[in-house]
C-alpha cells in the first residue's frame, strides 16, 4: 500500500491566519492529503501551531497575558477553525510539546557529537531602553538587499532573505520602538551547516522532479552569497525549548534557548509522537513514518509551505537531519507556494489586512472558500483575491455547474419518477461515449493530482462537471419524456449516478457538499471510479434518494458589495 507523510508548515501562534495563509500550505497539504486517503493510500497528515520564539512573546504581551496561558489559548482558536475549514490533521499538535522538547534537544546533541555546533561569541543588538538583547522579531529596520523598510531581525517577508538582527538598516526595537541601540556580546551555538553544503548541493540536485520554485529558492541560497553560512540557532530568550545537549545541560548555556526556526520544524516529528501519544500507541507506531530502518523507507514525504519558508525546508531542517547522523526520514517533495495578494496589497497579518479565518467563516461556508482559493491557488505567480472574482468563482463554477446539475437532475426524477432511482434501459452510444469522455478526463485529474498541479486539477474537475451538464443539454430527457420514458429514465439513472461519482471525485475540494450529496443519493459508497462505467451503475434501478437543499447559494451583487465595503480597512 502506498504511505504518504504530509506535513502542513506550522502556523505562528500569533493571531488567527488570514487566506493568504491558508492557501500557501495547510488548505493545498489538505486537499492532497484527502485525495491520497481517497485513493485507498495510508496517509498521516500533520501540522501545529510555532509558539516559540518571538511573535508569541510579543503577541502574549500586547494581550497582556502570559506567554504559556496565550498560547495555550491561541492553539484552541486555531484548532477550532482549522476543523472549521476541515482540515483533515491527523493531528494538529503545539512545537512547545514535551515531545518537541525532547526531539530538540536530541538533535542538538547529535549535531554536536558530529562536529556540527560551534559556540560562537556573537555582537548582538542590545536595546537600552528595554533593557535587553533584541533578537529577530524584537528588532525592525530597512532590509540591506531590497530595501524594504519593515523588515524583520530574522528574515525579509519582501525578498525572502533570512537576516540576521545586525543586517538590518536604520533598526529600531519593536518593543519600544527606541533607535537607542548598542551591540553587545553573547554566547552562542551555531549550526555548521556550511560544511554539509557539498551534501546539501547533491541532494537537491538529485530532486529532478521539484517545482521550480522550489529549487530556484534552495540554490539561490546555497549558491549566492551568504545562503549557507553557519547559523546561531540559540537566542536569548525566555520563551522556547531550553537549550541541552541531549539530556545533559549545556555548559555556558544556561538560561538560553534554541531559536524558533531550529525547533519548529523538528516539530512535524514531535506532533506525530504527539499523535501516538493522544491514541495511546506506542513509539514504533510513530517512528515507522520517520525513521527509514523502522519502516519509514516505503513512505513518501511531501511537505507544503510558503515560498518564504523554503530555505527553512531545503537547507537548515535537511541539515538538522543529514547532520545527526541518524536513520531519520528526508522530504521526498516540497511543495512550495506564492503569495495569494489580497484587493490590489498584500494580505498582512500585522496591518489585520484582508480576510482572516474566523471571518471568511462568518461569511459562507468553508466549501465555497476551499474551492475559490485552490482554484486560484498562487502556483506559478502571486494571485488576487477580489470580491468580484470570487462571486464569479463561487457563483459560475459551484452554483450554476455542478449545484445546478445536482438540482435539474434530482428535482426532475422526483417530478416524473418520484425518489426512487428508475430503470430504464442500457446505455447507448451517447453514454458510451460520455463514458469515454469521463474516463479520460478523470485520469487527467487523478495526474494533476498526483503531481500536486493544483490549478490544473481544479480545472478538469470543472470539465468534468461540465461534460455532465452538456450530456443533460443533449439527452434532453425533459423532451425524451414524452415520447420514450424508457429514454429519459436510462438517462436519469445515468446523471444519478454521476451526481454520487461527482461527490467522490470533489470530496478533496469541498467536503462538506460532498458529503451533503452522498447522503441525499442514501449511499456510503465511495469508492474511486477505476472503472468509470462500473462506477455509473453503483445506483441501481429502486434506490432511493432524497432531493438535496440547494448546495451552493449565489453570492448576490449586494453581498459582494457589502462585504467588499467590510473588508477596505484593516481589523482592530
Ligand atoms: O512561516 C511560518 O508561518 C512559520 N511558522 C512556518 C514554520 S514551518 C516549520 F518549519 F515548522
Ligand atoms: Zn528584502
Amino acid at each position: 500500500m502506498n504511505r504518504y507523510l504530509i506535513t502542513s508548515a506550522i502556523p505562528y501562534i500569533n493571531g488567527i491566519k488570514h487566506l493568504g495563509n491558508l492557501v500557501g500550505s495547510q488548505l493545498p497539504a489538505d486537499l492532497f492529503a484527502r485525495y491520497q486517503r481517497a485513493r485507498g493510500a495510508e496517509v498521516m497528515f500533520i501540522c501545529a501551531t510555532d509558539e516559540h520564539g518571538t511573535p508569541a512573546e510579543l503577541a502574549a504581551a500586547k494581550a497582556g497575558k502570559p506567554v504559556e496561558e496565550y498560547c495555550a489559548d491561541m492553539w484552541h482558536v486555531q484548532k477550532d477553525l482549522s476543523d472549521k475549514f476541515r482540515l483533515s490533521f491527523d493531528h494538529f499538535g503545539r512545537s512547545s510539546s514535551a515531545r518537541n522538547r525532547k526531539l530538540t534537544q536530541h538533535f542538538a546533541g547529535k549535531l554536536a557529537d558530529n562536529g556540527l555546533i560551534e559556540e560562537v561569541v556573537e555582537k548582538q543588538v542590545y536595546s537600552n531602553a528595554d533593557g535587553r538583547f533584541l533578537p529577530d522579531r524584537y528588532i525592525e529596520g530597512t532590509c540591506p538587499d531590497c530595501g524594504y523598510e519593515n523588515a524583520r531581525g530574522d528574515q525579509c517577508e519582501e525578498c525572502t532573505k533570512q537576516l540576521d538582527p545586525t543586517d538590518l538598516i536604520n533598526p529600531r526595537s519593536a518593543v519600544s520602538g527606541s533607535t537607542d541601540l548598542e551591540t553587545r556580546e553573547t554566547r552562542h551555538l551555531y549550526l555548521r551547516q556550511s560544511a554539509l553544503r557539498d551534501k546539501l548541493d547533491a541532494w537537491i540536485d538529485s530532486k529532478k522532479d521539484w517545482p521550480v520554485l522550489t529549487t530556484s529558492i534552495a540554490k539561490k541560497w546555497l549558491h549566492d552569497g551568504d545562503g549557507l553560512r553557519d547559523r546561531g540557532i540559540t537566542r536569548d530568550l525566555d520563551w522556547g525549548v531550553p537549550v541541552q545537549r541531549g539530556d545533559a545541560k549545556w555548559p555556558g548555556m544556561e538560561g538560553k534557548v534554541f531559536y524558533v526556526w531550529f525547533d519548529a520544524p523538528i516539530e512535524y516529528i514531535g506532533a506525530t509522537a504527539e499523535w501516538a501519544d493522544t491514541n495511546k500507541l506506542l513509539d514504533s507506531d510513530w517512528e515507522r513514518w520517520w525513521r527509514t530502518e523502522k519502516g519509514a523507507e516505503n513512505v513518501r514525504y511531501v511537505q507544503f509551505m510558503g515560498k518564504d519558508n523554503v530555505p527553512f525546508h531545503t537547507l537548515s531542517f535537511p541539515a538538522t537531519i543529514m547532520g545527526s547522523g541518524e536513520d531519520w526520514k528526508l522530504v521526498d517533495y516540497i511543495k512550495s507556494f506564492n503569495y495569494l495578494n489580497y484587493d490590489g496589497g498584500q494580505f498582512s497579518t500585522s496591518q489585520g489586512r484582508g480576510v482572516f479565518m474566523d471571518q471568511a467563516l462568518e461569511l459562507l461556508p468553508a466549501d465555497y472558500w476551499r474551492w475559490w482559493l485552490l482554484s486560484h491557488a498562487p502556483e506559478n505567480s502571486d494571485s488576487e483575491f477580489t470580491w468580484e472574482n470570487f462571486q464569479q468563482g463561487v457563483n459560475k463554477d459551484l452554483a450554476d455547474v455542478l449545484g445546478n446539475f445536482v438540482s435539474r437532475v434530482t428535482k426532475f426524477c422526483r417530478s416524473k419518477f418520484g425518489e426512487i432511482v428508475p430503470e430504464g434501459g442500457a446505455f447507448g452510444d451517447v453514454e458510451n461515449a460520455l463514458i469515454a469522455d469521463l474516463t479520460a478526463k478523470i485520469r487527467t485529474y487523478e495526474a494533476h493530482m498526483e503531481a500536486i498541479e493544483i490549478r490544473k486539477a481544479t480545472a478538469e474537475l470543472r470539465a468534468i462537471w461540465v461534460a455532465g451538464n452538456e450530456y443533460l443539454q443533449t439527452a434532453a430527457p425533459w423532451a425524451a419524456f414524452k415520447t420514450d420514458p424508457d429514454a429519459a429514465a436510462m438517462v436519469i439513472r445515468l446523471s444519478l449516478n454521476l451526481i454520487r461519482l461527482y461527490a467522490v471525485l470533489s470530496a478533496p475540494f469541498i467536503p462538506d457538499a460532498a458529503a451533503s450529496i452522498l447522503t441525499a443519493m442514501h449511499t456510503k459508497n465511495t469508492d474511486w471510479p477505476d472503472n468509470v462505467a462500473q462506477a455509473l451503475n453503483t445506483l441501481q434501478a429502486g434506490d432511493t434518494f432524497t432531493v438535496p437543499d440547494v448546495l451552493f447559494a449565489k453570492i448576490s451583487d449586494e453581498d459582494r458589495e457589502n462585504w467588499q465595503e467590510r473588508f477596505a480597512g484593516t481589523r482592530d
